[in-house]
């Protein structure tokens, strides 16, 4: 059965969660994942797009790569907090404020896309809406790494079989792997965008 859980899902909760000091504590593992840094040594993309960033540390990774690396996130307060971080940094990714259902500011196709935590935020109807911006938004056989828990906070089981439908339309499922990145069960899919 799906059950919701009191995770925040809109961008006003999500935006109360970053402004506080230790809240967002569970999302710290700023370690850069192998299958990130796979993504880039497999792909050497030119360009990245990341969607629900947070405090951007994964795409500044990607822009020290000397990827055009551009963020996304719907938390105003999560993007102020990752643009003054990357304030000095020689290297820095492009972060803006935007919705990964509605990403109509973004025009240019991207080499890779990926997305650490996001896309289990989404419901039914939004998951939908991201598949087709994504879809838009990659160059045809580029990869999208999704990282996911398999009980989304939304209330959805997520599971390869459950994601291969949900891209159906215009990615095909390459490979999923279990994960217990953050200890309770999870899963890195690679969808390819189709032609
Ligand atoms: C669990 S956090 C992970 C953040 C970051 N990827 C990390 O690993 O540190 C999920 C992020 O997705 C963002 N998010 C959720 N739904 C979104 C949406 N519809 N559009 C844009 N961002 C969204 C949240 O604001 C939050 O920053």
């Amino acid at each position: 059965m799906n059950t919701k859980s009191d995770a925040p899902s809109s961008s006003k909760e999500f935006d109360k969660v970053y402004s506080s000091a230790f809240l967002h504590w569970l999302w710290g593992d700023t370690r850069i994942p192998k299958e990130l840094q796979d993504l880039v040594a497999n792909n050497h993309p030119k360009t990245s797009l990341e969607l629900g960033c947070g405090l951007g540390r994964f795409s500044s990774f990607m822009a020290e790569q000397g990827i055009k690396a551009t963020g996304i996130d719907f938390s105003g307060v999560a993007i102020e907090k990752a643009r003054k971080r990357i304030e000095d940094s020689l290297q820095k990714p492009s972060l803006l404020v935007g919705d990964v259902t509605n990403l109509a500011m973004l025009k240019e196709p991207f080499d890779v896309a990926f997305d650490i935590g996001c896309f289990h935020c989404l419901n039914e109807v939004d998951q939908q809406k991201y598949e087709q911006e994504v879809y838009r938004l990659l160059k045809p056989g580029a990869t999208l790494l999704i990282w996911a828990l398999n009980h989304a906070p939304i209330g959805i089981k997520l599971n390869p079989d459950y994601m291969a439908r949900v891209f159906s339309a215009s990615f095909h499922l390459k490979k999923s792997a279990f994960s217990r990145r953050r200890i309770i069960g999870s899963h890195w899919y690679w969808l390819v965008r189709k032609d």
